[in-house]
């Protein structure tokens, strides 16, 4: 993949018109190869997310003698099924994929694998013990040379046995760690969040055949039943076509399409807070393909109002929040975000990097312990950026050079191959920028 190391991005001025397919759901993507690799027989998957981040599962599973063929966006998986999997010869890779490690070390605690995961200089500062203090209720074995419960970490894989876990944060990887361990485990597992993340883990589930049991904040596994391999479908991430979607929004005379997304309820929290901000959304021709709900979305631009985002909302955009802070300083009025600590310990300090990049552009924004305050609208100017490794941030930075009077350079731009490999042409072909 190409290395962009600084790109310099100004825009000179007018609207963004166009259709967009983004590309596919970086989520289910990590999950349609981990599911495809536990069942035995041949998975396809299309409209996959070929991202780094999705490239690391692919080579993990690999690893594990999975056999695994990719051309573009289409995969095929041939697998002799968890049972018949190896251990590695190498430490299992996750790169900056925080999906792929936390997911794996729930997979991996009841196969009969050991190995030992690591990642980058990124993933290895965040905090895996949210997974790993769960599974070792469950009998899980981990060894780690760490005490500050970060990766590099070593999986034992043992017998499980199931439980009720009330997770103290409402994070879909360590509900989705505790399933797939649940999946293996003696008895029922039922995990209850504080408030509902995205649940593509239960739906691939039953995708797969498997019987997953939810009942309000609470999902239930029963252990020991097996998966049928079958054809995935990959909706475009919600998550990748947020940037477009703000900067449509907030760029007047703006109209972008945005085709085949992935609409699930899970994942709308930015169509919400749109709307709220006095966004123009429209949704057509929903559908739902394989369990995950699609459709196509239009945005066109207006005024903006700030806006208030907290509670039960928050697991629902928690991904969007860095370029909906963005969006904030072109709304009228002090948009608070609270109750998003859980942005402390993503890629990077989200709080922090988003409030000291935004800063270096005149924004009026602080950051607070659970959040941010965002006042606007204000008229951006240009300075350099960093994105510091983390792939949000640096596609934040590039739209925020769209709204900016000077140009945008941006440090670190290779991180948006992460989620977002074609970033800069989807940018290009919407825009008469210049990078
Ligand atoms: C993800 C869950 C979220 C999200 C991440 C992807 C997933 O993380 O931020 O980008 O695919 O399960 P948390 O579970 O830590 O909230």
């Amino acid at each position: 993949m190409e290395k962009i190391d600084k790109i310099t991005a100004s825009f000179e001025g007018g609207a963004l018109n166009g259709t967009l397919h983004v590309p596919g759901d970086k989520s289910i993507s990590h999950r349609a190869v981990m599911l495809g690799a536990i069942a035995k027989g041949t998975t396809t998957i299309s409209g996959f997310l070929a991202g780094e981040d999705c490239l690391s599962t692919i080579r993990i599973f690999s690893q594990l003698g999975v056999n695994i063929e990719r051309s573009g966006t289409n995969v095929t998986i041939k697998s002799p099924g968890i049972t018949g999997w190896k251990n590695p010869d190498e430490a299992l890779d996750a790169g900056n994929s925080g999906t792929t490690a936390r997911l794996l070390l729930g997979i991996l605690a009841g196969s009969m694998v050991t190995a030992e995961i690591t990642g980058d200089r990124y993933l290895c500062k965040r905090p895996m013990r949210r997974v790993t203090t769960p599974l070792t209720e469950m009998n899980a074995k981990f060894e780690s040379d760490h005490v500050a419960g970060t990766l590099p970490l070593t999986v034992k894989g043992s017998h499980l046995k199931a439980m009720s876990y009330e997770m103290p944060i409402a994070s879909a990887q360590v509900k989705s760690a505790l399933l797939f361990a649940g999946f293996s485990a003696d008895g029922t597992t039922v995990v209850t969040e504080k408030a509902v993340s995205r649940d593509h883990t239960e739906r691939m589930l039953q995708q797969f055949g498997a019987n997953v049991q939810t009942e309000g904040t609470s999902v239930s596994i029963v252990g020991g039943q097996s998966l049928q391999a079958c054809n995935v479908k990959v909706p475009g991430d919600i998550s990748s076509a947020a940037f477009f979607m703000c900067a449509a929004a907030m760029i007047p005379g703006s109209t972008i399409t945005f085709k085949d997304l992935g609409l699930n309820p899970t994942r709308t929290g930015i169509v919400d807070v749109l709307k709220e901000m006095g966004a123009n959304v429209s949704i057509e021709q929903e559908f739902e393909v394989e369990g995950e709900p699609y459709g196509e979305l239009t945005v066109e631009s207006s005024n903006l109002r700030a806006v208030e985002i907290s509670g039960s909302l928050i697991p629902r955009l928690i991904d969007e929040l860095p370029v909906i802070a963005l969006l904030a300083t072109q709304a009228k009025g002090t948009t608070i975000i609270k109750d998003a600590e859980e942005l402390r310990v993503k890629e990077t300090d989200r709080i922090e990097a988003v409030c000291s990049e935004l800063q270096k552009l005149g924004a009026s924004i602080e950051p607070t312990p659970d959040g941010m305050r965002v006042t606007g609208p204000t008229k951006l100017k240009g300075a350099t950026l960093s994105s510091h490794g983390d792939h949000r941030l640096g596609m934040m930075a590039a739209i925020a050079s769209l709204v900016a009077e000077g140009p945008v350079q941006i440090e670190d731009a290779s991180s948006i191959n992460v989620s977002y490999p074609g970033f800069f042409e989807h940018l290009n072909s919407l825009t008469r920028s210049k990078h």
